[in-house]
C-alpha cells in the first residue's frame, strides 16, 4: 500500500511544476500527479511520489525535475484544431499582412506551444495553397515548446493513422504525407517550412525574434492569471501593431492583459494594442 502524498511533498512538486512551466496543479488533479509521475517515480525506484520530491528537495536534481516538468505536460493536439482560427488565417490574415508589409518582408509566424507539430504544420500547409496570396512572400513558421520528445516528433512529422483522422482533411492527407508501414509521414516541402526549438514560454522569448501572426493555443489553459498576463504581454512585446494572436477556445485575453483587443466577430482571434505610455502621444497628437 503507498502512503498518502503528504502536504510538503505536494508543495514541493507544486511549487516546482509552477516556477518551471507556469502549470498549476490543486490537490483536485492528485490523480494526474499519479498517473504521469509513476512511470518516473518506478524507474528512479522512490517508491511513490513523497520519495520523488523528497529527492527533488536535494540539490543536482535539475535534470530529474525537467523530466518531472515534461511528464506532467498535456500534449493532445490535431491537424486544423478548431478550423475556425485556420480559416481566418487563410482568408483573412496571410492576405491582411502580406498587403501591409513591403514586397520581400517575410511574415513570420509562431506556433507558441507547438506539441507534436499538427498546429505548425496545418499553418504549413495553407502557406503552401496560397501561393496567389503571398506572390511570391517568404513565410517564416516557428514552432517551440518546453517538452523535448513533443518536439522530437514535430520535426520528425510521422503522424499514426489516428492523429491523421483527426482534423486533417482526406485530400491534403493525399497531398502531403506518405504512407510508411502503419504511419502517415509529412511531405519534406512542408516538413522543411517549420523549424522547431525548445522554448519555455515563461523565459525571455526576446531571442525567438518579431512575429506577425502568433498561435498560443491551448496552453495558458493551465496557467494561473498573473502568467497568463505575463505570457500574453511577452508576446504583444514580439508583435507589431498589426499583427494577430490566435487563442484557444476556452482561452481570452479579456480581464487578464489590455495588450491585445478582440477581433469584431471573429472568435478566439486578437489584434495588438499599444501598451499605454506608446498610445498617450498619438493621443496628444489627435487632440491637438
Ligand atoms: C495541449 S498542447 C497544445 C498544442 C497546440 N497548440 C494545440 O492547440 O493543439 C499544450 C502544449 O504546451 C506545452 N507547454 C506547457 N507549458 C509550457 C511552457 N511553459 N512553455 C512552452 N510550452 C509549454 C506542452 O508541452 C504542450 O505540448
Amino acid at each position: 500500500m503507498t502512503t498518502p502524498l503528504s502536504p510538503t511533498a505536494f508543495e514541493t512538486l507544486a511549487t516546482l511544476l509552477k516556477t518551471r512551466s507556469g502549470l498549476i496543479i490543486g490537490m483536485d488533479k492528485l490523480y494526474l500527479l499519479e498517473t504521469r509521475l509513476g512511470a518516473l517515480v518506478k524507474r528512479e525506484k522512490l517508491g511513490d511520489l513523497n520519495g520523488l520530491a523528497e529527492r527533488l528537495r536535494r540539490p543536482g536534481t535539475d535534470a530529474l525535475a525537467r523530466e518531472v516538468v515534461e511528464a506532467m505536460t498535456t500534449n493532445e493536439s490535431f491537424f486544423f484544431r478548431d478550423d475556425k482560427p485556420f480559416h481566418h488565417f487563410r482568408t483573412q490574415a496571410l492576405a491582411r499582412l502580406v498587403a501591409a508589409r513591403a514586397p520581400g518582408t517575410a511574415l513570420r509566424v509562431w506556433s507558441a506551444a507547438s506539441s507534436s507539430g499538427q498546429e505548425a504544420y496545418s499553418l504549413a500547409m495553407i502557406v503552401a495553397e496560397s501561393t496567389a496570396v503571398l506572390s511570391g512572400r517568404k513565410v517564416e513558421i516557428v514552432g517551440t515548446d518546453i517538452a523535448r520528445e513533443q518536439l522530437t516528433r514535430a520535426r520528425e512529422g510521422l503522424y499514426s493513422q489516428f492523429e491523421v483522422q483527426r482534423g486533417l482533411p482526406v485530400q491534403m492527407l493525399m497531398r502531403y504525407f506518405k504512407k510508411e508501414d502503419a504511419n502517415w509521414r509529412i511531405a519534406e516541402s512542408i516538413r522543411g517550412m517549420a523549424q522547431f526549438r525548445e522554448h519555455n514560454l515563461l523565459s525571455d522569448l526576446r531571442s525567438l525574434g518579431k512575429f506577425d501572426i502568433v498561435f498560443c493555443r491551448n496552453v495558458l489553459i493551465y496557467f494561473d492569471q498573473a502568467t497568463k498576463a505575463r505570457v500574453l504581454d511577452a508576446i504583444a512585446g514580439l508583435m507589431p501593431s498589426d499583427g494577430l494572436l490566435y487563442l484557444g477556445g476556452a482561452e481570452t485575453v479579456l480581464g487578464i492583459t489590455s495588450r491585445f483587443a478582440p477581433t469584431a466577430n471573429e472568435r478566439g482571434v486578437y489584434g495588438v494594442v499599444a501598451p499605454a505610455s506608446a498610445t498617450t502621444p498619438h493621443r496628444v497628437a489627435a487632440a491637438v
